[in-house]
């Protein structure tokens, strides 16, 4: 049969990840995981696709709309790929029931899937850091959430001048939405409208607000509304009096911000009200984290979702947390310079064993690379034919080895050369003490002359 000369793309939206980009996520998720095992989370995961109903029920017609479900050939049942990872943390929740501990601090980090268009930002899968808070009602569980991020960015190197935290309160924009005249039931659809604000062209914008019932005015009036932020350094009740905000809320918010204040967060913050957030089952303080100068999409996003866990059957447990996707960040961090250099992403050989050609080196070669491989070591060889001395040390430098093992004509004595491609040091090292020497030497213990 003739060879197809078809050529076989990744589907739209959709990775591959190459060694370099392997790297880049390792560098991320490493700064997630770090910065959750140091606030006590633990971590979780879950099936990649769910019966399809756990998001129609309570994750709102944005995500419904972008779901790739499917059933099993010949079945019947409803499936879908997982768009998010909040439903199955709630039913995880439920199917623990009353045997949950109080607070449980959980993380995940999930692929997940939607059927968005793609874009800069937006793709149809991401990796998504998850952290959340079940059991705790007060807003010290939404700054240490909130902590967890900020703590993550800046391991990677991100500040407040890089990147916002803008947090808002859901009972804040209701109260608003209300005044302007929206109904207790469209509430969900004007959060949906005002979160996808900037995906629409402005005519389309007052289009669907007028289909909520506000007029011109009205849209003005939410205009204002959606662009009023303000630092966090600064108290929220400067928003709240400006905008007769509700006292529940402010009351919450102002919670809010002492704790941020007890984590030294608020030169991260600001208080935004444009933030309503798309998802339907956010309940209270919802935020966003946004590069400070809003040129991406956001990076992060999350909120207090009380009723959840109850909704699918569990006990009734309040919970907050945030979702962090890869995309964005890998772009922030690009644009900032502090990702890239393969030295600091890709795994450094702790050695890289040259042969000079001789039987004895050549004898020696697969053995000793094996002994140190077992005793721990990153350790690596040529795979070229050529035996030349030059360019094996070339090889070492471009995958930037630390040390230099040459077996060479004194192998047959029972010594080697041993170069630190650091200090660019050179010491004769005998065979019979190279494990230990090398050790020593990577953790930077005096070599033996
Ligand atoms: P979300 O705002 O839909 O929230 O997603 C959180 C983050 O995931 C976004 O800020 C973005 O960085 C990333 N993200 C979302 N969709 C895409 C996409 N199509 N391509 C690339 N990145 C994307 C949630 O998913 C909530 N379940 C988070 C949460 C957890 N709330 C409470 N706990």
């Amino acid at each position: 049969m003739a060879a197809s000369t078809h050529i076989f793309q990744a589907p739209k939206g959709m990775r591959d990840f190459f060694p370099e980009d392997m790297a880049v996520r390792r560098h991320l998720e490493q700064a997630w995981r770090s910065a959750s095992i140091r606030h006590g989370f633990a971590e979780i995961n879950g099936p990649t696709f769910e019966h399809l109903d756990l998001y129609t029920i309570k994750s709102g017609e944005g995500i419904i709309s972008e779901l790739f479900s499917f059933q099993r050939s010949g079945g019947d049942t409803d499936y879908a790929l997982r768009p998010e990872f909040t439903p199955t943390l709630a039913r995880m929740a439920t199917a623990k029931g009353r045997s949950l501990p109080i607070p449980t601090k959980w993380f995940a980090i999930p692929d997940l899937f939607r059927a968005e268009r793609p874009q800069k930002g937006r793709l149809r899968e991401h990796r998504q850091w998850n952290v959340d808070i079940l059991g705790v009602v007060g807003p010290e569980a939404d700054a240490e959430v909130i902590a967890v991020a900020v703590a993550a960015l800046r391991g990677l190197g991100l500040g407040p001048a890089d990147i916002r935290v803008r947090i808002s309160h859901r009972g804040a924009a209701a109260s608003m939405l209300a005044d302007l005249g929206v109904a207790n039931d469209r509430m969900s659809d004007a959060f949906n409208l005002i979160d996808r604000r900037e995906k629409l062209p402005p005519e389309v914008f007052a289009e669907q607000a007028a289909e909520l019932g506000l007029d011109e005015t009205d849209v003005t009036r939410l205009g204002e509304m959606i662009c009023t932020r303000i630092p966090a350094v600064q108290s929220p009740t400067t928003i709240a009096d400006r905008h007769g905000l509700p006292a529940d809320s402010v009351n919450e918010l102002e919670t809010l911000s002492t704790e941020l204040d007890r984590r030294g967060l608020l030169p991260f913050c600001d208080w935004d009200l444009g933030i309503v957030r798309g998802l339907a089952y956010y309940t209270g303080t919802v935020w966003e984290i946004h590069d400070a100068a809003g040129t991406f999409r956001a990076l992060a996003g999350g909120g207090r979702y009380d009723h959840l866990v109850e909704l699918f059957g569990g006990p009734s447990i309040p919970a907050c947390g945030f979702g962090m996707g890869d995309v964005v960040l890998g772009l922030l961090l690009a644009d900032r310079g502090l990702i890239g250099g393969d030295e600091m992403l890709l795994a450094r050989p702790d050695v890289f064993v040259l042969s000079s050609g001789i039987d004895e080196a050549e004898a020696m070669l697969i053995p000793l690379s094996t002994a140190l491989r077992d005793i721990g070591l990153h350790v690596r060889h040529t795979w070229k034919a050529s035996r030349n001395i030059g360019k094996q040390f070339k090889e070492a430098s471009n995958c930037h080895a630390r040390l230099a093992v040459v077996l060479g004509d004194e192998v047959g004595d029972g010594a080697v050369v041993v170069k630190d491609l650091d200090a660019g040091a050179q010491f004769d090292v005998p065979l019979r003490d190279l494990s230990t020497w090398i050790t020593r030497r990577l953790a930077g213990g005096a070599s033996p002359a």
